[in-house]
């Protein structure tokens, strides 16, 4: 996998690491100030919610009942009847703070702070918490008046003091264990990220190694799905793109070897031939033959040059249309016109039926020719001598169709779908270059036609090429 050096780079997976990290840290943080601030407040404030309505209902009590007695007389009645249940000590301060009686069972010799409860009414209560000196307890105190007579006179106060060490290392132990537990979870989290990021960087990484040796031109590499998610569908995407880079390849170098094939063998004619001439030593007869055959094969070359010339002229979209009006069925009689001998000579039956409603259309005349040559063209190759070719125009509401129909050899199914493919061209002994109907589809979608072939192998072949009305 990825190194230590790795890591720190800004990758990916650091950055997923961090951003999960960070925000299971904030969770936290959050969740930790939340429950130790929660905590506090439910145990202290249990604590001080039972001191304080103690301590204020005895001081009420003795307040209504005890109230003509001098705080001395009212104190000692009050500590006779107290109960040390709830392990806290019962003071009775005076209004200078000094401790008159207590509960426990040493002397107090400090004053009582009294600033803070001298502003108290009866009923009040002020409470304190901290720490005394002598025991080093954590106590909290609740004070509230004690008060003599009609006039309400505060004479002196209540206190009660609870040692809250017990409280403190509760509230300490669950804070302790909640850090603990929080700690564990950024802990856990972290190494969840760093797996979960290790399982995204992981095939990203891979992939890259992929598409390095891609552009390196070493296509026997496959990229690796490991799941169904996006980069696995970018891994599909790859060997899709591979695959086809592979095709593609291959078919230029098949082109190649089968160009070269081509020009070679009416090249090594057209030299044998003009050899045997320059010799001058055949009859004239022989002559003849000599000079027909050479300028069969150079008209052989030419087209086949000027089929790839055009063929990498629609490649590159550097091809000029030059649109006028056209009339299609003249343009088909041409064509037909053009093959007559030909048909003638291989004996074939020849069918056409023109539609007179169709009048001009609009385009580019030389191209639309190219089409119907090829087209028909591959009628007459493919067919047997004897066959029947029927060419046909038709006016359609929503525009031309010409169809060519052969009884010829026909396609076989696995080829049908590569026949308008470049340079595809079938295992017959009569296949040319195979460039002629890719050329021709992409004339005809320039016309914003559409090409179909139907095709039955030993029975024949079918092409309709239809044209939009207003093209
Ligand atoms: N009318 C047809 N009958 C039988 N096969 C055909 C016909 N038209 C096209 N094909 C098949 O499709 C291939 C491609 O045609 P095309 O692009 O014109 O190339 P080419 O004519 O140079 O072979 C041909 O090689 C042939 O196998
Ligand atoms: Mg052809």
């Amino acid at each position: 996998m990825e190194g230590g050096g790795d890591f720190l780079r800004n990758s990916i997976g650091t950055r997923i690491t961090l951003s999960i990290f960070i925000v299971v840290f904030i969770i936290l943080l959050i969740f930790e100030a939340v429950f130790i601030i929660g905590v506090r407040q439910f145990y202290y404030g249990r604590a001080l919610g039972i001191l304080s309505d103690k301590a204020v209902s005895i001081a009420n009590f003795y307040n209504m009942y005890l109230r003509y007695e001098d705080l001395y007389s009212k104190g000692t009645k009050i500590l006779d009847n107290y109960e040390e249940e709830d392990r806290a000590e019962l003071q009775i301060v005076d209004i200078e703070g000094n401790v008159l009686i207590s509960s426990a069972a040493f002397l107090h010799t400090e004053k009582v702070d009294v600033k803070s409860i001298r502003t108290l009414k009866a009923g009040e209560f002020h409470s304190w918490r901290g720490r005394w000196d002598l025991s080093g307890q954590e106590l909290l105190a609740v004070s509230t008046p004690l008060i003599v007579g009609n006039s309400d006179t505060i004479v002196g106060y209540l206190r009660l003091v609870s040692s809250i060490d017990e409280i403190t290392a509760i509230v300490k132990d669950l804070i302790l264990k909640s850090v603990f537990l929080s700690i564990l979870i950024l802990v856990l989290s972290l190494i969840l990220a760093a797996l979960l990021s290790g399982s995204i960087v992981k095939p990203i990484k891979h992939l890259t190694y992929v598409s390095r040796n891609i552009a390196d031109g070493n296509f026997d590499i496959a990229a690796e799905k490991k799941y169904n998610d996006e980069i696995g569908e970018l891994a599909d995407t790859i060997n899709f793109m591979t695959n086809e880079i592979k095709k593609s390849n291959s078919l230029k170098n098949d082109f190649i070897s089968s160009i070269s094939h081509e020009i070679r063998t009416p090249l090594t004619s057209i030299r044998g031939w003009a050899e045997t001439l320059s010799q001058g030593l055949i009859s004239e007869e022989e002559t003849r033959q000599g000079i027909d055959i050479i300028q069969k094969e150079s008209k052989r070359l030419t087209k086949l040059v000027e089929e790839l010339l055009d063929f990498s002229r629609f490649e590159s979209g550097r091809i000029n249309m030059n649109f006028e009006k056209v009339d299609l069925n003249l343009l088909i009689k041409d064509v037909l016109k053009q093959y007559k001998i030909k048909f003638e000579n291989k004996n074939l039956e020849i069918h056409y039926y023109l539609d007179e409603k169709i009048t001009f259309v609009y385009g580019d005349s030389d191209r639309l020719k190219q089409v119907f040559i090829n087209i028909i063209d591959n009628a007459y190759k493919f067919t047997n001598e004897g066959g029947k070719i029927s060419v046909s125009s038709e006016h359609m509401p929503n525009g031309v169709k010409v169809t060519i129909e052969d009884t010829g050899i026909g396609i076989p199914s696995e080829e049908m779908v590569h026949v308008t493919e470049k340079f595809y061209k079938g295992s017959s002994k009569f296949s040319g270059n195979g460039l002629g109907l890719s050329i021709s589809k992409e004339i005809i979608i320039l016309h914003k036609g559409k090409i179909h072939i139907y095709s039955k192998e030993g029975k024949g072949t079918k092409v309709i090429v239809e044209f939009p009305a207003n093209f």
